[in-house]
């Protein structure tokens, strides 16, 4: 299966999936990454990896239709059967999701529906909540609304800061993708009534 990674940042969840499409059992190789912003450490990653690269910049463009649109033809060009949002900070427009709505997924590092958005572990900490996570779920148009994939608990300890529980997150979230983006391209999946199944 044909992999697009889309990225905003360090690239940690990239870099572990390109250690384990390097195993042809696998199942799938990512042909293409995209980012939103140049400049960042994900796209270095995906460089020295050999694979190749595109940014689609929102301000690069007049609207943010345009945007999507770009964006949505520089996906397809690579054509993905499954598309990831690995630490994409910018939201699909419709075009996008008209494009891919079926098969684009995003990882994120709260337990949804809880903290949605893009502090999930600065607003579990705050909140007090004792164990807090990461969900892998399908992209609808809401923000991280969409039909559950999987989710991973890690607990919240009392001496925790933003970055200790953050960091703790990501290592459970890079397990969690890699062996669920395994199963969904090997088995296949469906989704029936909001509710995600693989085989
Ligand atoms: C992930 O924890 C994701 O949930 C959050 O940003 C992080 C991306 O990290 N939105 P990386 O770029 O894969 O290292």
């Amino acid at each position: 299966a044909r992999l697009v990674v889309l990225i905003s940042g360090s690239g940690s969840n990239l870099k572990a999936l390109l250690e384990a499409t390097a195993d042809p059992a696998y199942g799938a190789v990512v042909v293409a990454v995209g980012a939103d912003r140049d400049g960042i450490a994900g796209l270095e990653i995906a460089s020295a990896a050999g694979i190749p690269t595109f940014v689609d910049s929102v301000k690069a463009y007049p609207t943010r239709d345009d945007w999507d649109a770009a964006l949505t033809g520089h996906v397809a060009e690579h054509r993905p059967d499954l598309v990831i949002s690995a630490g994409f900070l910018k939201l699909a427009g419709k075009q996008f999701l008209d494009a891919f709505g079926d098969r684009y997924i995003n990882t994120h590092n709260a337990l949804l529906p809880a903290f949605p958005g893009i502090h999930g572990p600065r607003d579990a900490l705050a909140y007090g909540v004792k164990v807090a996570g990461a969900t892998l779920f399908f992209v609808d148009a809401g923000v991280d609304t969409g039909p559950i994939i999987a989710q991973t608990v890690v607990p919240v300890l009392d001496d925790d800061t933003e970055d200790t529980l953050t960091e703790r997150i990501k290592v459970a979230e890079r397990v969690q993708l890699v062996d669920h983006v395994g199963k969904l391209v090997r088995d296949g999946w469906t989704i029936q009534d909001r509710k995600v199944r693989i085989p």
